[in-house]
């Protein structure tokens, strides 16, 4: 089992949480509208009627919250900016207000020796951009460019550490491919688009704020695809859903390039031709690469046809390819649980990208946990799920891959997008009644690590 000394002593312990998921508070100060007040506030949208309007009242608790983080020997807060704070209208002018909260955070996270890490997009995108065209129009690219700069400019001398985006892969295909994410689009093999947008978008913003002082990366969702057979067809399978999962998003990041495969299973070639202007860009060198890791996944060709169109799919030209279970054991969400594939997807970027310092930008598990009579709370799966991935995350850096840093998601427990508040991913339990915090065990269990 790991232990904290198995660890360089600069290794980075945090933390995540996302503004529309923790902060409430949404018309304060001058905030502006997101695509997620739109999308939580649409009737059957989110599974139990919630929204993020009051959420875990982080605008309010947020000194609080991180006093907690830091009692608990984390030295590093992941939190996104809500870029309708910043800019509410999405362009035009600034709203001091909506600055000045992020300062009070980052000053609170220093005077407590934690490190703030930034994330500019985590999905709560103005809603009069939507409006607009939202992520299928190139011009919301460079709104985000200019919005980055209003809060990089207004905060750099607090925050160092940036992150551009926070998984384009579901801003995109579950935004405007299946639907399941906000603005809920349906558009098919042309959520590339917003693909290609949003990788725009994160070149554009890399280029306005990059500076010598500063460290700049992004987040991408990545995760092992597997094949469930040798069979051609589940071969083939695998490759299309590594294609949309990791390589469209790797391959133009760290390469300058498009997985030909992919758009030539989308039919989108002859439109990401005419784009190719922008690649320079968005492959233009990071300072550190940010994975999500949850969960490997193991898929299988259909039957009949790959591709329908008609169906809405967060895997678009490849509609019909079915996830396999396995038999891993799997958390509350569904998702199958195996701390190895952690290793093998960091490993696979490694040997694309072999000096490119990674950071594991969130991981943790979403388990029903309640509070028993003594108030505690015995999550004793979340703890098991912490212990694999550290384990790994221990043999990654024993191996020398250059990891930095690993956060654990979430801090809180907190609004789970369009699950609401029935999945609990926190370290530390909320009552929404009350918006008291109780560390759970697991939270305990880490604090032990880190401390002891
Ligand atoms: C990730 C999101 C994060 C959270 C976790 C469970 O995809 O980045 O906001 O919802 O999943």
């Amino acid at each position: 089992m790991a232990n904290r000394t198995d660890f360089p002593p600069g290794f980075v312990w945090g933390a995540a949480t996302a503004a529309y998921q923790v902060e409430g508070a949404v018309t304060a100060d001058g905030r502006g509208p997101s695509i997620w007040d739109t999308y939580a506030h649409t009737p059957g949208r989110i599974a139990d009627g919630s929204t993020g309007d009051v959420a875990d009242d982080h605008y309010r608790l947020f000194a609080e919250d991180i006093r907690l983080l830091a009692d608990l020997g984390l030295k590093a807060y992941r939190f996104s900016i809500a870029w309708p704070r910043i800019i509410p209208a999405g362009s035009g002018p600034t709203n001091a207000p909506g600055l000045a909260f992020y300062r009070r955070l980052a000053e609170t996270c220093l005077q407590h020796g934690v490190t703030p890490f930034a994330t500019l997009y985590h999905w709560d995108l103005p809603q009069p951009l939507e409006d607009a065209g939202g992520w299928m129009v190139r011009d919301t690219a460079e709104r985000f460019r200019d919005y980055a700069a209003v809060a990089h400019d207004g905060l750099s001398d607090v925050i160092t550490h940036w992150m551009t985006l926070n998984e384009p892969w579901c801003s995109a295909l579950n935004g405007y491919g299946d639907g399941a994410l906000a603005p809920g689009r349906n558009e098919g093999v042309n959520a590339l688009k917003a693909v290609h947008h949003l990788l725009l978008a994160h070149g554009l913003a890399l280029e306005a704020i990059r500076s010598p002082e500063g460290s700049y990366g992004i987040a991408l969702n990545l995760a092992p695809v597997r094949a469930a057979s040798d069979s051609p067809a589940d071969r083939d399978a695998a490759r299309r859903v590594d294609g949309l999962q990791n390589r469209l998003f790797l391959e133009p990041i760290l390469f300058g390039k498009y997985p030909a495969d992919v758009l030539d299973d989308t039919g989108m070639t002859a439109w990401f031709a005419e784009q190719e202007d922008d690649l320079p860009l968005i492959s233009a060198p990071l300072d550190y690469l940010g994975v999500n890791y949850y969960f490997p996944t193991t898929v299988a060709g259909p039957d009949g046809p790959v591709s329908d169109p008609s169906k809405p799919s967060a895997q678009p030209g490849s509609e019909n390819v079915v996830a396999v279970d396995t038999g891993l054991p799997r958390t509350q969400m569904g998702w199958p649980i195996q701390a190895g594939g952690l290793r093998d997807i960091l490993v696979t970027i490694n040997e694309q990208a072999p000096s490119l310092p990674l950071y594991i930008t969130e991981n943790g598990s979403a388990f029903p946990d309640s509070v028993t009579a003594d108030g505690t709370i015995e999550d004793d799966d979340r703890q098991r799920y912490l212990e694999q991935h550290i384990e790994v995350v221990r043999q990654i850096v024993a191996d020398g891959l250059p990891l930095m840093g690993y956060f654990v998601w979430s801090l809180l427990d907190n609004f789970e997008w369009a699950l609401g508040f029935s999945r609990r991913f926190g370290i530390v339990h909320v009552d929404y009644a009350t918006q008291t915090r109780t560390v759970k065990d697991s939270g305990r269990w880490l604090q032990r690590f880190l401390t002891q």
